[in-house]
């Protein structure tokens, strides 16, 4: 049944809950989407969303030029509503008439009926002013691309010919890509089940076991997906087992494993490892972990703890091989997860790279002499990148790299970087060390 104004309120709750209480768009996303029944409406509730986040510090900077003054601290969500509703008339192909009325009869829903005429101006004012609001928001780089003015900078820095290239692809809707489990059957065959039942897709140039869908679907729509047959991750996710160069009869250890969607391409890439360890910190998403391996039917030893403190969980037995997919400001995916731009601040870095050495650190004992540990995050800043890694190499003298030797990225002092938009790939770091 269709409710009028629903998904456009709902979408308000979700930008006001991240914008103004930190929350994370995946804590929302399930409850908040699931008080809508109809398909259509739960879809749109969710493109807002997606959309007004990934577009909010531009949505603010024109906002800011329409409205006399802020709106109170109690009327914050008005403020949100305003933004969905300046996403609908800036980004959408979407009549202006039915943006503006179904945003303001949603003022109504909120009990604030004295707002209804200011969102009606500054909506109407925005579909009259829309070219010359955008020239004059493009005056500043944290309204032009979207995203923090320190992480603007930083890109920069780090990145001075290819910025502007990271932060379009940041700003870019992600396609959603396959892994085909490729224990079970191969990328042509799960492509020819697909054209099957109608969903239109494409083999990626690499990783062999991705495919590309044309349009998102619901996994309920994907053959054989709760049979294990495919899971859905990005391409670049899908390069990590192949460079941990597994064997049949390894010990691997996927240290930082949750939701546990690389521990089944492990497994799937050698069913017969003599075993796997996956650890994570977060009890709860090691639940993920355990659901995905045995949808995939696998086994894993799995482990809640602290990765960074070996002493609590580890055996004893040196791992042949193993994979660090370290805890990052995630900057390289915020194409997919656009809150993060929100909720990640410049001071966050410090503390995550300090808990990347750490974890470095503590996991380099447990490799066996010849054994390989991957690194990975999907950052694109250097500083949680080839600079950690450079400081951990000086600091272990019985470290040395491996290079990738690989056909995509870009080669930096130490590993490898995959920038996002890269063969539409996600935004991936990889650093692979042996033990003398
Ligand atoms: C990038 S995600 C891992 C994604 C996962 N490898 C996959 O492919 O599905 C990082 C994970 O590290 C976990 N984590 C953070 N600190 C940790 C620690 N000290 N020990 C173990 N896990 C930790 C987080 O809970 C999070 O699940």
């Amino acid at each position: 049944m269709k409710t009028p104004g629903q998904p456009r309120k709902i979408a308000a709750q979700m930008v006001f809950h991240v914008l103004d209480q930190g929350q994370s768009l995946n804590s929302l996303l399930g409850p908040q989407l699931a008080k809508i029944s109809d398909p259509r409406q739960r879809a749109l509730a969710q493109e807002l969303t997606f959309g007004t986040l990934r577009w909010c510090y531009r949505l603010e900077a024109v906002l800011n030029s329409l409205l006399k003054k802020p709106l109170k601290k109690k009327d914050r969500d008005v403020h949100a509503l305003l933004l969905v509703g300046l996403y609908q008339l800036l980004f959408l192909e979407m009549p202006p008439h039915a943006a503006v009325s179904e945003t303001v009869g949603v003022v109504r829903q909120l009990g604030k009926e004295w707002a209804a005429g200011l969102v009606n101006g500054v909506l109407r004012n925005a579909q009259r002013q829309s070219s010359a609001l955008s020239e004059s928001v493009d005056g500043t780089e944290s309204a032009r691309w979207s995203h923090p003015d320190w992480w603007v900078k930083r890109l920069q820095q780090d990145w001075p010919q290819d910025w502007q290239h990271i932060l379009e692809a940041g700003n870019q809707r992600p396609p959603m890509v396959l892994r085909v489990n490729v224990s079970r059957t191969d990328s042509s065959a799960y492509l020819q089940q697909l054209k099957q039942a109608g969903i239109e897709a494409e083999l990626s140039p690499f990783p062999d076991t991705a495919i590309r869908l044309e349009k998102p679907v619901g996994v309920d729509c994907l053959p054989g997906f709760y049979d294990g047959l495919v899971s859905v991750q990005d391409g670049a996710a899908q390069l990590s087992a192949s460079l941990l160069n597994l064997e049949s009869g390894q010990r691997v250890l996927d240290a930082c494993a949750a939701p546990g969607g690389k521990t089944g391409h492990i497994l799937e890439t050698v069913p017969d490892l003599r075993a796997v360890v996956a650890i994570d910190s977060d009890e709860r998403r090691l639940v993920k972990v355990a659901e995905n391996l045995q949808r995939l039917r696998f086994n894993g030893e799995l482990l809640a703890a602290d990765a960074g403190d070996p002493e609590s969980w580890w055996d004893g037995e040196p791992f042949d091989r193993i994979l660090l997919d370290a805890p990052c400001s995630a900057s390289g995916v915020v194409r997919r997860h656009p809150d993060i731009k929100l909720l990640r601040q410049a001071g966050d870095l410090q503390a995550l790279s300090q808990q990347q050495q750490r974890l470095l650190d503590a996991l380099w004992p447990l490799l066996a002499s010849g054994g390989i540990l991957l690194y990975v995050t999907c950052s694109v800043f250097k500083q949680e990148n080839s600079d950690a890694l450079r400081v951990f190499l000086d600091r272990h003298h019985d470290a040395a790299e491996l290079p990738l030797r690989v056909q995509w990225g870009k080669v930096l002092p130490v590993g490898c970087q995959l920038l996002p938009g890269e063969q539409g790939m996600d935004g991936f770091y990889f650093a692979r060390l042996t033990k003398a």
